[in-house]
């Protein structure tokens, strides 16, 4: 195909992180993602793919790369969890297909448990890992375009630096790539090799697929390695390529949680610079966590000790933090989140939460309303305007606009067996320490007074009061507490008063 033809093909996406435009050639016919492995070092129950890291499975952040190419088919090869592995891939990416390798005998082994199933995948089959999480989708993007450009049957993705423990790619003197040999059966001089395999690679798929068969177990561990198809593929007289990335941290694998650690502070550094470039300020880096499926307005300003998790959504304009936990949490513009724990909530424009706020799923604040220190909601909508400012528990709740909650309130909606719901109208008045006994109505411009526990609807305009009357008790100190500082004080004012 020419390259008028691959430009016809041409599918420009934008980086969700705004850092990068790329323009693709052709979509491969595959891309395999490996994940058949123990993991035994996680020392885990959970398989170790689906350890997470900012908003996504080691799986995930794979799939999402790999889903970057536009792949005509997404396969994932699993073993070791293998029903849980599968129903992640399904969850991410519900075409995903599924095969499995119920022995690990090698990647390369791997690899042909995916032609056997699928049969001939003629086009380009890019092969990866799932615990790779650092992969941009750039980079394998880059890996298929140079694999075209080069007409090469496999182009490997390597890198430089410290070699320990991959495979190292081997060099005739000219510099011309010959094969790629395992740590374990290398010879001290190929040892000293510094660039290495990455395990990422183009390959041509129906070469892939006839070399594949060709693989042998003479090695070391006696399995069917992957890599030893680069050296069938050059014997067969095809070209064999290598593109060197860019970043070898890229390419660094999760195999512990140490490592699980490491790629979490890099992938999050990562989205905080794109973040910060795209125009929100975040006071501390150091310690503010956005997962990847999080979404900032310019201008927005993200203080410390916070953290943005899932479909978060942050409009232009706002302050998240200090102490923030937002989960799949949306905040409108210029609204100020502070100390607050949100889950699936709704934080609408200009409104203020916090300090110390708990808004649980469900909750919905219009536009200007506030909530303010030690208040919980659930399944709550505040109207514009309204307030809930002090030490308020606000469960299965409609509050209308311009309300005002007083401190101390607790609106009552569970009797022991059903949740029940109360109705605040618009510019009502809860006296403090009320407590509305649900299901309970208070009218438009109702006031209830403080203290009081109201079980009955209030009308439109009505005071409820739903208390004891106080009554006192004349000169009880003087007969009850004798030679007490409380009598004394008392006969102070009181003889005062006689005179
Ligand atoms: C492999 C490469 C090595 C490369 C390194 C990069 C081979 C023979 N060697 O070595 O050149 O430098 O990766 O990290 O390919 N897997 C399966 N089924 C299997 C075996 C492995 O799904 O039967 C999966 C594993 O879950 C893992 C990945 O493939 O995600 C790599 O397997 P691993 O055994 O760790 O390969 P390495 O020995 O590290
Ligand atoms: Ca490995």
């Amino acid at each position: 195909m020419g390259f008028a033809g691959m430009m016809a093909l041409a599918d420009i996406r934008r980086d969700i992180r705004g850092d990068a435009f790329f323009v693709s050639e052709t979509s491969p016919a595959a891309v395999v993602i490996l994940a058949a492995g123990e993991g035994k070092r996680m020392k885990s129950r959970t398989p170790k793919v689906l350890h997470a890291l900012c908003g996504r499975t080691l799986l995930g952040h794979a799939l999402a790369a790999a889903d970057e190419l536009d792949p005509a088919r997404l396969v994932v090869v699993v073993g070791h969890g293998r029903e849980e592995v599968s129903a992640e891939a399904a969850a991410v990416i519900p075409g995903a297909l599924i095969v499995g390798q119920d022995q690990q005998l090698g990647t390369g082994h791997a690899v042909r448990m995916v032609t056997e199933a699928i049969g001939s995948m003629p086009g380009t089959v890019v092969v990866t890992y799932a615990d790779m999480p650092l992969l941009r989708g750039e980079t394998l993007r880059e890996l298929v375009d140079r694999h075209h450009q080069a007409g090469n049957a496999v182009t490997v993705l390597t890198a430089r630096g410290d070699a320990a423990g991959y495979g190292r790619i081997v060099r005739d003197d000219a510099g011309a790539f010959l094969r790629i040999v395992e740590e374990r059966d290398a010879t001290p001089d190929e040892r000293a090799i510094d660039e290495y395999n990455s395990g990422c690679y183009a390959f041509d798929g129906s070469l892939l697929e006839d070399a594949i068969k060709r693989v042998t177990t003479d090695n070391e561990q006696q399995q069917e390695y992957l890599t030893d198809v680069v050296a069938i593929l050059r014997g067969d007289g095809h070209r064999v390529g290598t593109m060197l990335a860019a970043d070898a941290g890229e390419i660094s694998g999760v195999n512990d949680r140490v490592q699980l650690a490491q790629a979490r502070r890099e992938l999050n550094d990562r989205i905080l610079d794109g973040w910060m470039r795209a125009g929100v300020t975040i006071i501390d880096p150091a310690s503010t966590w956005i997962d990847v499926t999080v979404t900032i307005g310019q201008d927005a300003e993200i203080g410390p000790q916070t953290q943005l998790q899932g479909a978060t959504v942050i409009g232009e304009g706002a302050k998240v933090g200090p102490g923030c936990l937002l989960e799949d949490t949306i905040v409108g513009e210029d609204a100020a989140v502070s100390l607050a724990v949100c889950k699936r909530a709704e934080i609408g424009p200009r409104a203020t939460v916090g300090p110390y706020a708990y808004l649980r799923p469900g909750t919905s604040l219009a536009e200007d309303a506030h909530v303010g220190a030690h208040v919980e909601l659930k399944k709550a909508s505040v109207g514009p305007g309204a307030k809930v400012p002090h030490l308020t528990y606000v469960g299965d709740a409609t509050i209308g606009a311009g309300a005002n909650i007083g401190a101390g309130t607790i609106f009552a909606n569970y009797d022991g067996v059903a949740k029940n719901h109360t109705t605040v109208g618009e510019h009502a008045f809860i006296g403090s320490n009320s407590v509305l006994v649900a299901p309970v109505a208070i009218g438009d411009g109702a006031y209830t007074a403080a203290g009081s526990a109201i079980t009955d609807e209030v009308p439109a305009g009505d005071l409820g009061v739903a208390r004891g009357r106080q009554h006192n008790s004349d000169g009880w100190v003087a007969r009850n507490r004798q030679e007490t500082r409380s009598a004394e004080a008392a006969a102070r004012v009181r003889s005062e008063e006689s005179v």
